[in-house]
This record gives structure tokens, sequence and C-alpha cells, in this order.
């Protein structure tokens, strides 16, 4: 029996992990100029933790959590988001405080069950950040700032930003009756699903996927109307915001987000390169979602971008970094005893990325390993080399060599490697 990983899930092998590398400490990067600090949750919560947080209607909580009870009968769900368990930590280790705004940043998996696809998966990535503790659209404008900066800065340049406002609870109710009116003489004619959204929560039908559907909800009452005062105000601001900041957006009256928690700013960052799954990272404010857990009132504004896909939209955009070698220099060790193993240990201690054969096999299995690792240099070590303290050092790339003594090595290594 061979076994394979679980649908949905992928490995990710030496070659990748660069790459994933790369992504996180470019984010980590971006993350510490806007003063974001690192929180790392479990990878499971109780369950009732994202019924509460996300909405006991959404799709997500209905359809796409991995639950399961542990050996002491507690239910308990592998994280579906990063948003839920950062305010739940948030509250548990009092993070906040009066007047103060808390900054954090993650980079986590995520457990969906949904139909997997490219650009879509069962374990998935996000980095994401959460900024608690500030209800004004300047808060919702550095985190859109901080999104950008980090597409930039992996050379994803073509992006669409899409905002939109949601408005408070309230416009959102009165909305909410306006649309399941325009829609109710279409109920007949909606596929099963589609159907389950008017009756759970009509504002997702704006971003139905079924082009017929799409059609007819062309005329449907948009919630701009219905927005408060306050909430236009706000929108106001952040585009004001926007602007100067010289970020390009464009307001989607249709962009509604498939989690429960969010009141007034809503944002995607689109990409054609994505194909279907085109969302490169969603977020926006979620005023009632600290108080929900349990908290004090605390409005707070967030994002969450998903790693695969920023993955797939550099390597449309070419920016991927160039696959680099893994050493620096092979030991060619053609001498039992202990002086190959000092020459690596002084290497390393050094910060000399070295390899070496630990079988030991001959000179030209070595040299064949040395060729194919990809390093700069090998330099060989014998009986001869070992009387005369020093070793032979062959650029592999032009074959030239040269004889250095053992003890000039490092040095030496150091000033063609040009490592500081
Ligand atoms: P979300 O829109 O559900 O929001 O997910 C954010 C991003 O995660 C998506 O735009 C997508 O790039 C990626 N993603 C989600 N599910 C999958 C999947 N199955 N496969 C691949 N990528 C996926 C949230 O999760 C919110 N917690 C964002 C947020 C943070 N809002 C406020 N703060």
């Amino acid at each position: 029996m061979q076994y394979k990983a679980p649908r949905g899930t992928q490995d990710i092998l030496p070659g990748d992990s660069k790459r994933w590398q790369w992504l996180e400490r470019t984010f980590r990067d971006v993350c510490s100029v806007y003063g974001y600090q690192e929180i790392r949750t479990p990878a499971f919560e109780i369950t009732e933790l994202f019924h509460r947080g996300l909405g006991e209607q959404t799709e997500v909580v209905t359809k796409q959590m991995y639950t399961f009870e542990d050996h002491g009968g507690r239910s308990l769900t592998l994280k579906p988001e990063g948003t839920a368990p950062a305010i739940r930590a948030y509250l548990e280790h009092s993070l906040g405080g009066q007047g103060r705004v808390t900054r954090l940043y993650y980079i986590t998996p995520i457990f969906r069950y949904e139909r997997p696809q490219a650009g879509r998966y069962r374990q998935a990535h996000q980095t994401g950040v959460e900024l608690i503790g500030s209800a004004a659209p300047e808060a919702d404008a550095e985190v859109i700032d901080l999104t950008i900066r980090w597409y930039r800065a992996l050379g994803i340049e073509q992006l669409s930003l899409k905002v939109n406002s949601l408005g408070m609870a309230e416009c959102r109710e009165r909305y909410r009756a306006a649309l399941l009116e325009f829609a109710r003489p279409i109920l007949s004619d909606m596929k099963e699903d589609e159907r389950a959204r008017y009756e759970r929560n009509p504002l997702r039908l704006l971003d139905t996927k079924d082009p017929d559907l799409q059609q007819r909800l062309l005329d449907s009452p948009t919630l701009e109307p219905f927005l408060e005062e306050d909430s236009r105000e706000h929108f106001d601001r952040l585009r004001a915001l926007l602007d100067a900041l010289g970020i390009r957006y464009e307001v989607d009256a249709r962009l509604v987000r498939g989690l429960d928690y969010y009141t007034r700013t809503v944002f995607e960052v689109q990409s054609d390169a994505l194909g279907a799954q085109n969302s490169l990272c969603g977020g926006g404010r979620y005023d009632n979602l600290v108080e929900e857990m349990g908290g004090p009132p605390t409005p707070a504004t967030g994002v969450a971008m998903g790693m695969e896909r920023a993955l797939l939209a550099a390597s449309a955009a070419g920016s991927l970094p160039p696959p680099e070698a893994t050493a620096d220099v092979f030991v060619v060790i053609l001498t039992p005893g202990e002086a190959g193993e000092r020459l690596l240990s002084e290497l390393r201690s050094g910060g000399i990325r070295a390899l070496s054969d630990p079988d030991r096999r001959s000179a030209k299995s070595q040299f064949r390993q040395a060729d194919k690792s990809g390093a700069p240099f090998a330099v060989t070590l014998g009986e001869d080399e070992i009387t005369r303290k020093i070793v032979r050092a062959k650029r592999l790339k032009t074959g030239e060599e040269t004889e250095v003594p053992l003890a000039e090595l490092p040095a030496w290594l150091f000033e063609r490697l040009g490592k500081k």
C-alpha cells in the first residue's frame, strides 16, 4: 500500500520550502515596520468559538469545518481561519487595555472542507494581521497599506483592490429586508445552494458564482443608500486616505465577504493570474467580535492573505526568487581518520555551508556529488594534503584549482563567496 497525502493537502518539498521561507521572511519584515507582533495560536480550538465568532449560518461553519470529539468528549475544530483564535487569545491573556491599540500578526495553516482545485485546498496557509482597539478609518487604511506593501515586496504588481462598506447591524437589517423583497420573485428559479443562501444570509446572494443568478441580480438594490451617516463618513474618509497613500481601488457594491463578523469596511485584493479563485486576500472591520466573545466593546480590523495564492501570483509575475545552492563548499575527503571531520567542523563554525559524502566513496563519486550539489567550490583533503597542511580548492564552474594552506581556508572561501 502506498500512502498519499490527503485530498486537498500538499507537501511542501525542499525546493519549494525556500519559496515559503521567502514569503514568510518578507511578511515578517513588512509587519515589523508597522509595529505588529507575532501571535501563534493552537491548531484547534473549542468548536463553539467558531460558531460564535464566524456566525452559525456561514458556509465555513455549516459545511467546511473539520470538527471532532476528543477522548474527553469535547468538541474541537481545526481552525478554519485565524481571526477568532487571535481574539480569543487577546482576551484570554488581556493583551489590550483601555485606549490601547494592539497589533498582531500570524502565519498559520487553516483547514476548510472545500472542493479542492487550483488555489483552493483543504489545508491552506494564511498570513494575517489584526489591529485591535481602534475604530478609525486610519486603522483600516493601515491594514490595507500593509497588505499592498507585502504584495509589492513579492513583486506582485497586477492587483485589483475592491472595497465596500457593509455599515453596522441596523442598516444591514433594513438592507437585508429590501434584498429579500427583491429576490423573492426569483426564488423558485434558484438552485438549492442559492436558495439556502437566500434563507440564511441573503447578502451572500450578491457574490453568487452562478452566471444566471448574477444576471438577474444586476438590478438588485445596493447597500449604499442604506448606510448610516457615521458609516458613510467612515467610508468617505477611508477612500480619501487610500487616495493620499496612492493606493488604487475600486468600490464594489457587491463585495460582501463570507464571514458574519464584518461591520463597515470590507475589502479584497484580486488578481487575474489566479483564475476562478481570484481572491488573493480578504479582510475588513469587525467592531462587534471582541464583545461577542465576552470582552468589552472593542473595535478591530484586519486581513488574511492566502499564501498558496500569493505564490501562484508571484510565479505568474515571474518574481519568485531563483533557486539557490544549498552549500558553499563540498569537502572531498580521501583519507580515513579525523582530519576531514575537523575541517568540516571548522568551516561550519565559521558559517560556511559545508557538505561531504558520509560514505566517503571514491574521489570520482565524491566529485560527481560535488557537481550535483551546486556548491561553487570543492576542496580535496587526502594523505598528501594532510602532511603538507594544505587543501586543493577547486572552483567547480571553471575547473581552476589552487593549493590553499589549511589554516587559511575559511578566510580564503569567505573572500570568494562574498560573505561578510
Ligand atoms: P477569508 O476571505 O475567508 O478571510 O480568507 C482570506 C484568504 O485566505 C482568501 O482570500 C484566500 O486567499 C485564502 N484562503 C481561504 N480559504 C482558502 C482555501 N481553502 N484554499 C486556499 N486559500 C484560501 C478570513 O479568513 C478572515 N479571517 C480574514 C480577516 C482577518 N478578516 C479580518 N481579519
